[in-house]
């Protein structure tokens, strides 16, 4: 069946697109759009033309899989151009996403209108790309320079009825969009037409407005290339004639097209998508989840808990008693404020979230539970005791899933009656935020309970990650070795903030000694000290020398850096220098790039024996566990994707 295929209703006619699974602009599908304009250009009895797609959204964009390809004819700006100078008016009729290409199609119509709950967008940046068939050059037309500007460089899509705000669509309708888009069409051909998008003009910015965005972006941006590149096109748009801001555009876009960043990250958007639906798991049927136990309400059980609220699913919290019941429902009451606080929940639907949460002390109350996940402390007596109870309350068929961060799950799960429904499924704080799920079977998990964790993961709209069992499987692992690393550099005579910053140049947040100090030193410490205590050879860190002399960090004033009450501004720290002085044994000179290139050298020298180990099943997914878990920039691909030397 062609991609495009043509229908008439009095005069106006439909060209409806069907390139599944997204409608993205594969080459049939620009040469199809093409020769319907020929065709209903030469037809006298089209007046108007509706474009509009079938399947779950309009056009996604320009076709990813084409991008490592010669471009192939016609190229994208040049149907773009086509449609706008068609002799019909054509209206964009948008559902699901028009994005990127897709959107820069719809500006090449003469109006557009969405559907409520569609959006609209140019989430180029996010593939190392600045849009490039018009929508640096187009979008300042139709919505002003600031629009643009967050549109383009921030590459977040909007809902549709901000689209309307902002210019950017005509028109929000509702119900039948093919029978709206007529209606509006019939209206349409009425009224003088609006001029081209193209040949509208761009109102002038105030003085400083473009060197204050290139501040502001390259701030935010932390090396990523595209941002900074789409502010140039922008500005290019709003200075220079349509043509010259189209050719500039279009150098840039072929130009990143080609760059490592684009590479990366266009290799972390396939693995993202391949990720939820493993191959190995195509033909097993999870396990329905329609009611969800969660067994401890503090930092993780209570973020864990809001996960599931947030996707709609009932939970019931367990506690040890009555106090830290309530203790634990306050945490899930603070998490959803915290929402409404940030506009991301209204009031009732905090109230909603809360109110989908059974507390008990009982566990006769999960019963009926398909799921249990257990975030009690990390102690294995607790955990073991907590599991016996799950084995005689919960339904024979029921999942049981621990979020230990250290322990073996084996030794968790030793005893069950049901080693098959057993599973580790690792979140990470906060759990209602961080992406992050390594999903973790013993020999014994079943495939379907296996099969249900990824369910689980794309119920909560995370990334899920299979990891093997050893210690801090992938992430934690991975983190262990970085931060050794970091020490090792510090014995080296590398200085801590220059270490930081190095970190902080490759595109981290934050380097792996401030990191520290945010979240604390000691529960690390606790971790290697309970290894020490069961007789593990585990060498003195020199982050243990830190901790003994009460240095935790900024919770304690002080930890690799010192913090006057109540900043969060590290400063280099005179103890510090004494404390590790002993242990300094050379003075070698590395420059910031060499540091992190080492860091994340070795972070894949680690990645590259999880594999070995079959602790990992690919290279993409350490790569994820690092990005959506760690803060790796993802426009690095992750430490494998570095390390191959692409990035
Ligand atoms: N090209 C090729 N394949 C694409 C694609 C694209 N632009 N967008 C999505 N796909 C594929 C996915 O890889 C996935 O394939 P799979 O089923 O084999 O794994 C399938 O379509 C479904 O994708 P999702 O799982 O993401 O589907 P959702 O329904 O969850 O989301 C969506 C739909 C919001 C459209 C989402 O797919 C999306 O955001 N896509 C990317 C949009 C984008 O970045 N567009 C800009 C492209 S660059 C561009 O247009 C340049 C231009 O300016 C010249
Ligand atoms: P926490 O100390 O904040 O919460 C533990 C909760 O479990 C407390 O509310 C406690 O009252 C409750 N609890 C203890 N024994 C119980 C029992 N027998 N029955 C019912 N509830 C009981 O600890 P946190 O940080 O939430 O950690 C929980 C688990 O999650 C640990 O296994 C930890 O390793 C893991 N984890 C922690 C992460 C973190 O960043 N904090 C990240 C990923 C995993």
């Amino acid at each position: 069946m062609s991609v495009v295929t043509i229908a008439h209703a009095g005069e106006i006619a439909t060209v409806t697109i069907d390139n599944p699974p997204v409608n993205a602009l594969s080459q049939a599908l620009r040469q199809g759009l093409w020769d319907a304009v020929a065709t209903l250009d030469a037809d006298p009895a089209v007046k108007a033309v509706v474009l509009i797609c079938a399947g779950r959204t309009f056009i996604a964009g320009a076709d990813v899989t084409e991008f490592g390809k010669p471009p192939m004819e016609p190229h994208l700006p040049d149907l773009v151009a086509r449609i706008e100078g068609a002799q019909k008016p054509w209206i964009a009729a948008i559902h699901g996403s028009a994005l990127g290409g897709g959107f820069e199609i719809a500006m090449g119509c003469r109006f557009r209108i969405a559907l409520e709950g569609a959006s609209v967008g140019l989430p180029e940046v996010t593939l190392g790309i600045v849009p490039g068939a018009s929508g640096t050059v187009r979008t300042p037309r139709l919505a002003g320079v600031q629009a643009a500007v967050d549109l383009v460089t921030g590459g977040k899509p909007v809902k549709a009825a901000k689209a309307k705000t902002l210019g950017l669509i005509d028109a929000v309708v509702s119900g039948d969009l093919q029978a709206a888009a007529l209606a509006f069409a019939r209206e349409a051909l009425e009224q003088p037409l609006p001029l081209p998008v193209s040949q509208r003009p761009i109102a002038t910015p105030e003085p400083g407005f473009w060197e204050a965005q290139q501040t502001a972006i390259a701030k935010r941006a932390r090396g990523e290339a595209a941002p900074l590149r789409a502010l140039e096109c922008l500005r290019k748009a709003a200075e220079a004639s349509f043509d010259v801001a189209m050719a500039h555009e279009r150098a840039t876009f072929l130009e990143l097209r080609a760059s490592e960043q684009a590479q990366a990250l266009r290799a972390v958007f396939f693995a993202e998508r391949a990720a939820p639906r493993p191959a190995h798991l195509r033909d097993v049927e999870p396990v329905a989840l329609r009611k969800v136990g969660v067994i401890g309400g503090g930092t993780m059980g209570a973020g864990i808990a809001a996960a599931l609220r947030d996707a709609g699913l009932p939970v019931t919290l367990i506690e040890r008693d009555a106090e830290a019941l309530a203790r634990g429902l306050g945490n899930l009451k603070t998490i959803f404020d915290g929402g409404v606080k940030r506009g991301k929940l209204s009031e009732s639907q905090a109230a909603e979230r809360l109110a989908g949460v059974t507390g008990a002390t009982d566990y006769a109350a999960l019963a009926d539970a398909d799921l249990v996940i257990e975030a009690v402390f990390e102690e294995i007596g607790v955990k073991r005791a907590v599991f016996t109870e799950l084995a005689r309350h919960c339904r024979d068929d029921a999942i049981m899933a621990t979020n230990t961060s250290y322990l073996d799950p084996r030794a968790i799960a030793e005893g069950l009656p049901n080693p098959a429904r057993f599973i580790g499924l690792h979140f990470f704080s906060p759990a209602n935020v961080m992406k992050l799920l390594e999903i973790v079977p013993t020999a014994e998990t079943s495939a379907q309970t296996l099969a249900t964790g990824f369910a689980l993961g794309r119920a909560l709209n995370k990334i899920p990650v299979q990891a093997g069992i050893c210690e801090g499987f992938i992430g934690n692992r991975i983190l262990k070795r970085y931060r050794a690393a970091a020490e090792g550099l510090l014995r080296k005579g590398v200085a801590i903030p220059e270490i930081d910053a190095a970190m902080r140049g490759y595109g981290f947040a934050m380097g792996p000694f401030e990191a520290q100090d945010l979240g604390g030193l000691d529960i690390a410490f606790l971790q290697r000290e309970g290894a020490r205590a069961a007789g593990q050879a585990v060498p003195e860190a020199l982050a243990d020398i830190l901790v003994r002399a009460g240095r935790k960090g900024q919770k304690t004033g002080g930890g690799w850096y010192d913090y006057a009450p109540g900043e969060r501004a590290p400063r280099s720290s005179i103890t510090v220098a004494e404390l590790l002085a002993p242990h300094v044994t050379e003075f070698v000179s590395m420059t910031r790039e060499e540091i992190a290139a080492d860091l994340v050298g070795q972070m894949a020298a680690e990645g590259q024996a999880i594999l070995d180990e079959g602790i990992a099943r690919s290279p993409s997914d350490i790569d994820l566990v690092e990005i959506h878990g760690y803060g790796f920039p993802r426009w690095r691909g992750g430490p494998m994707f570095a390390a191959q030397g692409r990035s």
